[in-house]
């Protein structure tokens, strides 16, 4: 039986320099047969092309002839609110970036490798995906405008993004002096990483130690979701959010361990910030729940693409894949997995009885048994209580290094 063909994804890409468009075309070619591919040197060519065919994702420089990349994505927003918006950009400072975050969904900088590209691409088809399933641009405006407020970026995590994407980067010393300039922040960072949850215990517990054995990205994950906390004040979405990063990175392995850690970190932070409008973010066919609001709000943050969607898919990792993403493991689809899994069994810890989609279990190659995971989850589970039992003399601190169990 003759099958419709498949609509390939379009995707367009606008930037005025020659040289770019070309490296972009060159390093997509081989996906030629996966998506339509178009280019536009200037921004009346790309208003043009996508009027005559709209592309499911618009990757555009910043800097663009004219009126500037900026009012070109706030005219592509306005006409065509589905269409998933990455600003592609070679030079990143804050006020820049707060400017594109109001207007692009994700907000990546210069230089890219080929798989690098690939994996945005993936994402943003994600994300337009999401948009479309959810009527989100719709939904998100009804909740800003009802709220009176969209919750604004965390100061302390805004400055430390800012010095990441500066020319030289941020050293190691340069955030734990950044952090410790708050020192109640660095008490609570110190107490977290000191208590084992999150793995070994670094030596001498001291918070550059403690960026050197957990990283960069991660501590930098967990000032945002600290200062969250702070600011919503949930002791026990606090200890779920904790739980389940601790889980989900050590289930990921290493290439995908920092993604899920920090999408399972911040997953609900929807939750969070909207916890009466759940039940009222319907539209159209999709249901807008925190997990969608939560992944919008992270990606205006600058959250890289794969935190992104494993966010916003943490309770259907498999919704939304075609046959092929499905069978891949790369490092946004085991984000995914490990999201949901590791949310699943940290909801078991407090007495929930969620649904774990043995798809997502899978994907993680466990061998099907969750069994070691759930001892391993009630180990950490125990730990958290003790570190934060007030009855408790001792620390909980627990020097035995968490290990992914077999
Ligand atoms: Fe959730
Ligand atoms: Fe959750």
């Amino acid at each position: 039986m003759c099958r419709p063909r498949k609509r390939k994804k379009r995707i367009l890409f606008v930037d005025s320099d020659a040289f770019v468009l070309s490296a972009l075309r060159r390093s997509l070619r081989c996906r030629d047969m996966e998506w339509q591919l178009a280019f536009a040197a200037s921004v009346d060519s790309a208003l043009a092309a996508m009027e005559a065919n709209p592309a499911q994702v618009l990757v555009s420089g910043i800097t663009l002839p004219g009126e500037g990349g900026i009012a070109f994505l706030e005219a592509i927003e306005r006409n065509h609110p589905a269409t998933a918006r990455v600003i592609l950009s070679g030079v990143c400072m804050y006020d820049e970036v707060a400017r594109a975050q109001r207007v692009a969904h994700l907000y990546v900088t210069k230089p890219w490798s080929k798989n690098q590209l690939t994996q945005i691409v993936r994402s943003a088809l994600a994300l337009h995906d999401l948009l479309c399933l959810s009527g989100l641009p719709g939904a998100l405006t009804r909740v800003a405008v009802s709220e009176a407020q969209w919750p604004e970026w965390p100061r302390q995590h805004a400055a430390i993004v800012e010095r990441m994407h500066s020319a030289n980067g941020i050293t190691v010393r340069e955030l734990a002096s950044m952090i410790e300039q708050n020192p109640d922040m660095a008490q609570r960072l110190l107490n977290i990483v000191n208590s084992g949850l999150l793995g070994a215990t670094p030596l001498r517990g001291k918070l550059e130690h403690a960026i050197r054995v957990f990283g960069i990205n991660a501590l930098s994950s967990l000032v945002l979701a600290m200062e969250i906390f702070a600011a919503t004040g949930n002791a026990d979405e606090e200890r779920h959010a904790l739980l389940s990063a601790a889980l989900a990175a050590s289930m990921a392995g290493r290439d995908a361990a920092e993604y899920a850690f920090t999408a399972a970190l911040l997953h609900d932070v929807g939750l969070l910030y909207w916890p009466d409008h759940e039940p009222e973010c319907t539209t159209g066919d999709g249901a807008i729940g925190h997990a969608e609001l939560g992944a919008y709000l992270l990606a205006t943050w600058g959250m890289p693409a794969p935190v992104i969607e494993a966010m916003a898919h943490h309770h259907h990792p498999m919704r939304n894949l075609d046959a092929e993403r499905a069978q891949e493991r790369d490092c946004a689809m085991v984000a995914r997995a490990a999201g949901h899994v590791a949310d699943g069994l940290a909801n078991e810890n407090r007495g929930r009885s969620p649904v774990i989609e043995q798809a997502a279990v899978d994907t993680l190659q466990f061998g099907g048994d969750l069994s070691s995971w759930r001892e391993l989850t009630a180990d950490l589970g125990a730990r958290y209580d003790a570190k934060n039992s007030k009855n408790s003399r001792h620390s909980g601190s627990n020097s035995r290094r968490v290990t992914r169990p077999k």
